[in-house]
């Protein structure tokens, strides 16, 4: 695990940016994971100036983790809910970036048949050869996606029902913001699971903020737990990369230990 210490949120951005940059430079037709959240933003818009200087999304499919249950999908029309991740991605990212509307998937949050609909995603994931590379923020309970606190370590993508942190979080973060009550947010949603998540063939992990730090710690250097299912990190098998601005790094034990892994790696070019 490459775990990276940056000074601060528009650094720990800029890298993350160069990374996502690095696979679609390298494999212009690669399988993307992608993230919400207030977290990814910042990587975003570096994506968006890479875009402007040159770097091509055309061949590039995208899958998103997660999208709230009962809102709207359709990328180029009005919402029901300003506050959709589809909406989110749209305004964010792909509008300002030669991606293909086809090659890009956002869980379906107004389907009919939610079961039959996370089964199909799935297979849509398998059948693009699945994600080269999974960007992931971390939710306040320490959740990926939205795994809630005791998701199996082995769960797929399904319907989630969302704690009262995670409401209280992504109210403070957006749904306030737009002036929607708490009470009108959804209280579900559909997600990606944590053994859809560890399939991704590398993973990279953005933390920002001295509000995560606990949560980072755990994460990171505590045990591999279903009550923290962003821990699942620690049983990933491929690349896994942990990008952190220096707030988020603070309660870490071993902060000093991967700064100097880092460090030699970048010298000897490994
Ligand atoms: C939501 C998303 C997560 C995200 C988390 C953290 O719960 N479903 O994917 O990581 O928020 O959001 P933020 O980056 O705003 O702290």
């Amino acid at each position: 695990m490459d775990i990276i210490i940056r000074e601060n949120y528009e650094k720990m951005s800029k890298c993350a940016a160069e990374i996502i940059a690095g696979y679609v430079k390298a494999k212009p037709d690669c399988v993307l994971g992608l993230a919400t959240g207030s977290t990814p933003i910042g990587a975003y818009r570096e994506l968006i100036k890479m875009h402007r200087e040159g770097l091509d999304f055309s061949q590039v499919k995208t899958f998103n983790l997660d999208e709230y249950l009962g809102v709207g999908i359709d990328l180029e029309k009005t919402y029901d809910m300003d506050q959709s991740y589809a909406r989110f991605m749209y305004e964010e990212l792909f509008k300002h970036i030669n991606i293909k509307k086809e090659n890009i998937y956002i869980p379906d949050g107004k389907t009919k048949d939610p079961k039959k609909y996370c089964a199909w995603y799935e297979q849509e994931i398998k059948k693009a050869g699945g994600i080269d590379l999974q960007l992931l923020g971390l939710g306040g309970d320490g959740h990926w996606g939205f795994n809630e606190p005791g998701s199996s370590l082995g769960s797929r993508t399904r319907v989630q029902a969302l704690t009262e942190q995670t409401l209280d979080d992504n109210y403070e973060a957006f749904y306030k913001k737009a002036n929607i009550a708490r009470s009108e947010m959804p209280h579900f949603a559909i997600t990606m699971g944590v053994g859809t998540i560890l399939e991704a063939r590398n993973i990279l992990m953005i933390v920002n903020g001295a509000r995560k730090a606990d949560v980072v710690a755990k994460c990171l250097e505590g045990p591999v737990t279903s009550q923290i299912t962003a821990t699942a990190i620690q049983l990933h098998s491929g690349g896994i990369t942990v990008v952190l601005d220096q707030a988020a790094a603070s309660k870490l034990k071993n902060a000093g230990h991967y700064m100097f892994v880092e460090k030699m790696k970048r010298q000897y070019g490994l």
